[in-house]
């Protein structure tokens, strides 16, 4: 017999993660696969961070500290906030969902941009609110205006994804500071910045600092990405007091385990290997780019870790007949299909090796598809 369940489970969209490499080697019976489908780290964490993992486990009986002091504190100072400007999170994604319970009600609705990253839809569904898709403008960017006019008394919650996933386009500073200051001051905004470490423009991290002045702003980062933790699971959001308060209010008390907090504090102590790393993610970035330029597979210019390709395709067989193509030749990326962007793909960047089997494979394909886009041309 089945339990009673809340009627909005059922529009809550199914995510569907991708495929693990245990699964693709299992599938297409081959030895070795690589990975380049979730936007993650090809490094791994630095030894400093291994090593202070390794020691926090013998304290592992006792509770975290819940208001996650100390990594709170070197937050606050970096972004030259007070530390009860700063919130811990168990990914930015528990830091979302927290958003959209505190905010959201049935009757409210939360504008946010379609196709971006796969969890805003589920905060309206979850909550009973409704949803607002902004399609993307023709760039593959937020069209802001559009969600401007999206806006309207019933509105909760804006969302912003900077650089925007799964496309990788960035909004500039300025035209999100006039988005945000178009926006009524009581309006809750959140800026998903889970991508600003891969960001080479000169005004990547200008919203933060907007954080300190508006309170109505709050910006999300995460070390899954540039840090490589993911595994852990730790991100935090800036923002005015009123946005932490509601976080504060309604999360549980320790939702960021102690491993995360003392791998996120270590982690901040090196930024020069930080930088070295995220330095080879963008010329990598920049290499696969040029190569898929000289194809005839066209691309979005990307500031993320990744890459949203479009192949020209067999006819037949579709985006998603060169992603199960890609697979049997043991490289995994994600299908667009997956993520709101049928006939392209989503690749991420991975170690120098990893981008080259990617774009060998990706040459092969492209040599025996028909001609029929211009070489290096860019998406859409
Ligand atoms: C746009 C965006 N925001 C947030 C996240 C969540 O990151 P985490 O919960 O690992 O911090 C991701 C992960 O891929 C993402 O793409």
């Amino acid at each position: 017999m089945s339990i009673r369940t809340s009627p909005r489970l059922a529009a809550i969209p199914h995510y569907e993660p991708g495929l693990t490499t245990a699964e693709v080697l299992a599938r297409y019976g081959i030895d070795s696969a690589i990975k380049l489908a979730s936007n993650e780290s090809p490094f791994p964490p630095m030894p400093e961070v291994v090593e202070v993992v390794a020691a926090g486990m013998q304290g592992l009986n006792r509770y975290p500290d819940g208001a996650a002091r100390a990594l709170r504190r070197a937050l606050a100072e970096r972004h030259g906030v007070g530390p009860d400007e700063v919130v811990i999170g168990n990914g930015s994604c528990d830091l979302i969902l927290l958003a959209g319970q505190a905010l959201l009600d049935p009757g409210t609705t939360v504008v946010h941009a379609d196709p971006s990253f796969a969890l805003y839809p589920h905060l309206a569904t979850a909550a009973g609110a409704e949803g607002i898709a902004v399609p993307l403008a023709p760039d593959d960017g937020h069209d802001l205006d559009a969600m401007a006019a999206a806006v309207d008394e019933r509105t909760r919650l804006v969302i912003v994804c900077n650089p925007n996933n799964p496309t990788g386009v960035y909004r500039s500073a300025d035209a999100i500071e006039r988005f945000v200051d178009s926006l009524p001051e009581d309006l809750a905004i959140l800026v998903d910045e889970a991508y600003y470490d891969f960001v080479d423009r000169p005004d990547a991290g200008r919203i933060m600092s907007l954080a300190r002045t508006r309170p109505n702003l709050m910006v999300t980062r995460t070390f899954s990405k540039a840090h490589g933790l993911c595994g852990l699971r730790v991100g935090y959001g800036v923002g005015g007091a009123g946005w932490i308060a509601a976080i504060d209010s309604i999360r549980q008390p320790f939702n960021t385990n102690a491993l995360a907090q003392a791998a996120a504090l270590e982690s901040l102590k090196h930024p020069h290997a930080l930088e070295r790393r995220v330095r080879e993610v963008m010329s990598e970035r920049s290499r696969v780019a040029s190569a898929l330029a000289a194809t005839t597979w066209a691309f979005t210019a990307s500031q993320a870790n990744f890459i949203l390709v479009r192949p020209d395709s067999d006819p037949a067989a579709g985006s998603s007949g060169v992603h199960e193509q890609l697979l049997r030749l043991g490289i995994i990326v994600r299908d667009g299909a997956a993520l709101g962007c049928p006939g392209r793909l989503r690749v991420s960047i991975g170690t120098p090796d990893e981008n080259s089997a990617f774009l060998s494979a990706q040459a092969q394909l492209a040599r025996s598809a028909p001609r029929e886009t211009q070489p290096g041309r860019t998406a859409k």
